[in-house]
């Protein structure tokens, strides 16, 4: 195997892993970078976010932090941290602006300022986008900047399947090279794990087939601890019948839910906020419309209920949705100017993510951060407000690039540990040879209909427990796989038997996690413990891998400033 050396790896080429490779760069311009993706960059999943990124920008209009953290905690269920709340919403205009500087289009008032739309829970029209198509314009920003630094070597499509992490030191990582085959050691003294979330744990889901969540099984299978992963969020717009997403954005803009009744129900479960509540609150009376049979029959018992635009008008839905009029048009063949497009609840974001502190920094691996939504650091609680997930990459890639960067400035490369070395290689070589009588495809594709029946919206002990029943179960299948390609370039079979085994294990946490809090809190909603339960569950998760699966401690919030009330919207 070859080996490699670099003072900083990063690992993911989204959002956060841009911002932060930047600012490492720019912060040492005698570092040598890695940026090392699985795909090539403008393919991460960040160009699919659409609606906007959460700044308070407007004191001069009744904006402050302080409502940007009050919503921020009230929308996380507050299972928050309140300090890092606070340090986010401060650092949050600073990046709008930068970004701005480096020439994004964001979309613009009358009066040539930024533009700030409405979203779910955020009590002052908070979200800047561009259009809606505010992660493309981001990551394109982004990815051209970084252009400028000759000190970062992007790695695409380059598929990292271990870190190597030796008596509590980050030494690396071992890659795939796609396109080769090749195996490579990439030395370094500082790393950061920006893979994304796991959302192709779930079949309806917004994310892109290469969000497998990556960075996360990584660091569990190192024995490091993952924090809340069974808060899942669950987004109100999901088009029928792919999941693609339809940005909050377009109710932000105005557009209405209708039951088959032709009710705006959201009055009955949100009477002050209506559509424009926190997505659990709006994803949950969705599926109580549909439940109790006011929604429309879909296909695959994908049952929906209408989202309104028509009232909008051509000029307005031309100009400010025109993603989500291509997509209703291309993959449900409805024209929003005309139209109701049919929507339900679909999975969008891992809450969780792996356990750092408040500077992203894992505690107790030296030179390892984690950031964006392989992270939970914990911002978004039990639930997240939309808007503030592209804004959480920008800070915490910005903040972990300067510190990765600062520490890789004064560490030095520790000897490599040739055990871990040669345990990738045989562990890689191991699931090439794999000859048994299952397909990792059917493994995959059953998971994911676990997950979606059993781990959605609403949960009860007894599917929670079925569902932990049938990941085991899957792991154990997983065991007698085939990997039929045994030929090194672009291997898409071994490359989804790793990603698979990635996702059952963190399938299992997020089961298990569910089945053991007796709570309904954020985006977790049991239907047997339906009450808030703040006596007994008002702490954070965290799960350790062991032989026999994950195990389970907790660990106090950080609530430093608002004690927790009712959820009133
Ligand atoms: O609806 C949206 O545009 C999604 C935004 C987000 O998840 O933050």
């Amino acid at each position: 195997m070859k080996t490699l050396t670099f003072d900083v790896v990063i690992l993911g080429s989204g959002l956060a892993g841009l911002r932060a490779a930047i600012e490492a760069a720019s912060s040492r311009g005698d570092l040598r970078i890695a940026l090392v993706s699985k795909v090539q960059v403008m393919r991460s999943h960040s160009v699919c976010a659409e609606g906007g990124t959460g700044a308070a920008l407007r004191p001069e209009e009744g904006d402050s932090f302080e409502l940007h953290a009050w919503d921020t905690v009230k929308g996380s269920d507050f299972l928050a941290d309140q300090d890092a709340v606070f340090r986010f919403v401060r650092m949050m205009p600073e990046e709008i602006l930068r970004l701005d500087h480096w020439g994004i289009p964001w979309s613009r008032r009358s009066d040539g300022k930024i533009n700030q739309r409405p979203f779910g829970g955020h009590s002052f029209p908070r979200a800047v986008f561009a259009a809606d198509k505010t992660g493309f314009f981001e990551m394109q920003t982004l990815y051209d900047t970084l252009q400028k630094y000759e000190n970062v070597q992007i790695f695409n499509e380059w598929f990292v399947f271990k870190l190597l992490i030796h008596e509590g030191v980050f030494q690396g990582v071992v890659a795939w090279e796609l396109a080769t085959g090749e195996l490579y050691t990439i030395h370094a003294k500082a790393g950061i794990i920006a893979t994304g979330g796991a959302g192709r744990l779930y079949a309806f889901t917004t994310f892109s087939h290469i969000v497998t969540g990556d960075g996360i099984a990584m660091a569990y299978r190192e024995g490091l601890p993952l924090k809340d992963m069974e808060f899942m969020q669950f987004h109100p717009t999901g088009i029928i019948p792919s999941g693609i997403l339809i940005t909050e954005g377009a109710r932000g803009e105005g557009g209405y839910l209708l039951n088959n009744k032709g009710e705006r129900f959201m009055e009955r479960y949100a009477p002050e906020r209506k559509e424009l509540a926190p997505r659990d609150l709006v994803s949950r009376a969705e599926m109580t419309e549909i439940l109790e049979g006011r929604g429309f029959e879909g296909p695959n018992g994908l049952d929906y209920v209408h989202l309104d635009l028509r009232h909008l008008g051509r000029d307005r839905i031309n100009e400010r949705l025109g993603l989500v009029r291509e997509v209703a048009i291309k993959f449900a063949g409805v024209d929003p100017i005309e139209e109701p497009i049919p929507v339900r609840p679909v999975q969008h974001y891992t809450m969780g993510g792996i356990h750092v502190d408040i500077d992203g920094k894992v505690p107790t691996v030296e030179g390892l951060w984690a950031a964006g939504e392989a992270a939970c650091v914990s911002v978004h609680g039990a639930n997240r407000l939309g808007s503030n997930s592209t804004a959480e990459c920008l800070v915490w890639g910005r903040i972990t690039g300067e510190q990765a960067a600062r520490y890789a400035a004064r560490a030095k490369h520790t000897p490599l540990n040739t055990e871990n070395v040669k345990a990738a290689e045989a562990y890689l070589q191991s699931m090439l040879d794999k000859n048994g009588n299952e397909s990792p495809y059917a493994i995959k594709h059953d998971l994911q209909r676990t997950m979606d029946r059993f781990v959605g919206v609403f949960r009860v002990g007894d599917e929670l427990e079925e569902a932990v029943r049938q990941i085991r179960e899957l792991q154990k299948r997983f065991e007698n796989i085939r990997v039929v390609d045994k030929t090194s370039i672009y291997n898409q079979d071994l490359q989804t038997a790793i990603e698979t085994s990635f996702l059952l294990d963190l399938g299992l946490v997020v089961a298990e996690g569910a089945r053991r809090r007796t709570e309904s809190r954020g985006a977790h909603a049991r239907r047997d413990f339906p009450k808030r339960d703040d006596e007994n569950w008002l702490k954070h998760t965290l799960a350790r891998r062991t032989p026999d699966g994950p195990e389970f401690e907790y660990i106090p919030v950080n609530i430093t400033y608002w004690k927790p009330v009712e959820r009133k919207y």
